[in-house]
């Protein structure tokens, strides 16, 4: 994994921006997007540059159960407002939380995951080191699969609801070996509640404990973490 400390979410922005424009220039086709506050300045220097995706595909990680976009706490009306009213591409893919079932979406989720490779991934982590909504104990070799939420995710993401009862207990998410098919992996993480999964993450045991430990298995990983995220770390660069 490499590690890159940046002084604040903005330039952790930037990076990830800078990695994502290099790639592509080298002709990349699809987009593995995340949601959550981890990737939003990423999102805000798209918005502002020239890039075009209309050639590209997009695809994301998760989305509850029983939203659907006309729900302003959907993933999917998130990543309208945050990417897709700005930067439309040739197709978005989100997975479908309102599907009668849930069962056969996840599989449509996997079939498109197949036919599209994923090139550039972009990863935010929980509090508990969950990665999409993989959370600990998820197998390594899942794919895309109907999840119970941690109580401590629902209380985290409580903060973009009016009350923690109206915070779905249920997601739909890519799994871990689906993550893992990506070619590039960014991973952006900021603050001091991140820290403790962080280090985790990188100098820890890989374990289905703390499912972000995978990543350390993947060639190609980049870490991008403020100082705060960053501070429980052995080596810092
Ligand atoms: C949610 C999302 C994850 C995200 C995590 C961290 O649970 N499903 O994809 O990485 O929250 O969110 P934040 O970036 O807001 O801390």
């Amino acid at each position: 994994m490499k590690i890159i400390t940046v002084k604040n979410a903005q330039e952790g922005g930037k990076v990830a921006f800078d990695l994502l424009k290099d790639k592509m220039s080298q002709g990349i086709e699809t987009l593995g997007l995340a949601t959550g506050s981890s990737p939003e300045t990423f999102y805000e220097e798209i918005r502002q540059s020239d890039l075009d995706f209309s050639h590209m595909t997009s695809i994301n990680l998760d989305e509850y159960v029983g939203l659907d976009d006309s729900s302003d706490q959907s993933y999917a009306y998130f990543m309208k407002q945050q990417l897709f009213d700005a930067k439309p591409f040739k197709a978005s893919y989100l997975p479908d939380g309102k599907a009668d079932d849930l069962a056969v979406a996840a599989r449509d989720y996997d079939r498109i995951i197949a036919e599209n490779p994923i090139d550039f991934q972009i990863l935010g982590i929980g509090r508990n080191g969950h990665i999409g909504f993989n959370e600990p104990g998820t197998s390594f070799d899942a794919t895309t699969q109907i999840v119970d939420l941690a109580p401590s995710t629902v209380e985290a993401n409580s903060r973009f609801f009016d009350s923690i009862e109206d915070v779905p207990k249920k997601a739909i998410s890519m799994g871990i070996a689906s993550i893992m098919t990506a070619k590039t992996i960014v991973l952006l993480a900021f603050g001091e509640e991140k820290a403790k999964a962080i280090k985790s993450m990188v100098e820890g045991p890989v374990t289905e404990d703390l499912p972000g430990s995978i990543l350390q298995k993947h060639d190609d990983v980049v870490v991008i973490v403020d100082e705060a995220a960053a501070s429980l770390l052995t080596t810092q660069n």
